[in-house]
């Protein structure tokens, strides 16, 4: 399935629409289902998104019943979840903080534990809580980040084997920092039932342009790798990162 591209001229645009995007979505997904299983991406450019759900909440512009929706993580940094880089802390500090969803819902990676003992502990976590086809948890929706090195979640390029692992979850290293990850698996990542890209800047056109224009190179970058197996997946883009589609 082709991709849906939504361009912005800003991000903080792109971040709103996204946030209108999820009320409808959601509380669609409510007509025919009684919960909803999402997980989040980490890095900067999903926290317009996530203060917009806070905001419109707060100032009752649009409703969610956030008991019926329980939170995952795509990844995490293997830091304590008090620090400023942990993916949890920050949606944590902007969103969950702010609204009144079940602590029993959010379901943080618990990165600052030994790796792998944790990659078998989420792995049971997501197996228990969300129904799965084949031993694979099937997400509602999946929301990514890209790297200009076109990782995605924490799959880097140089580890780009997490794309088809049979695993649910792996301990990834970041190329240059070398600061230890947790991740999902691309083959979790593409169960999902939607997945939704976000990408703002100039540093981000080149390697956008590359999937979205589905270059030869891409099939070499994880986030080229992200390809739904029944689900749909869509961009929400700022003019700049899409700049050289
Ligand atoms: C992470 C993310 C990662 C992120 C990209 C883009 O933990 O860092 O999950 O995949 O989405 O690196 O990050 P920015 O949004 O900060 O550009």
């Amino acid at each position: 399935m082709e991709p849906e591209l939504r361009i912005f001229t800003q991000p903080e645009i792109m971040a709103d629409s996204l946030a209108e995007e999820f009320y409808r979505y959601v509380n669609h997904q409510f007509l025919t289902k009684n919960t909803l299983y999402i997980a989040l991406s980490g890095g900067q450019t999903p926290l317009f998104f996530f203060k917009n759900l806070s905001d419109f909440d707060q100032q009752k512009k649009n409703k969610v019943d956030w008991k019926r929706i329980h939170f995952f993580w795509g990844d995490e940094r293997c830091v304590p979840p008090s620090h400023d880089e942990s993916n949890f802390g920050s949606a944590h500090n902007v969103l969950f903080s702010k609204i009144n969803i079940p602590e029993g819902n959010i379901h943080r990676i618990e990165a600052e534990n030994d790796p792998a003992g944790e990659v078998e502990r989420y792995s049971q976590l997501m197996l228990q809580l969300v129904p799965s086809v084949g031993g694979v948890p099937v997400f509602d929706w999946i929301f990514l980040g890209v790297g200009e090195d076109g990782h995605t979640a924490s799959i880097f390029p140089d580890q780009i084997e997490a794309i088809t692992s049979t695993k649910l979850c792996k301990v990834t290293t970041h190329p240059e920092t070398k600061q230890k990850r947790i991740t999902l698996t691309g083959t979790v990542i593409n169960m999902a039932r939607r997945i939704t890209f976000m990408a703002t800047g100039t540093e981000k056109q080149e390697i956008v342009r590359q999937i979205i224009n589905n270059e030869p190179a891409a099939k070499k970058i994880p986030a080229g790798r992200i390809i739904p197996k029944n689900g749909k997946i869509d961009w929400y883009l700022d003019s700049k990162a899409a700049e050289l589609i």
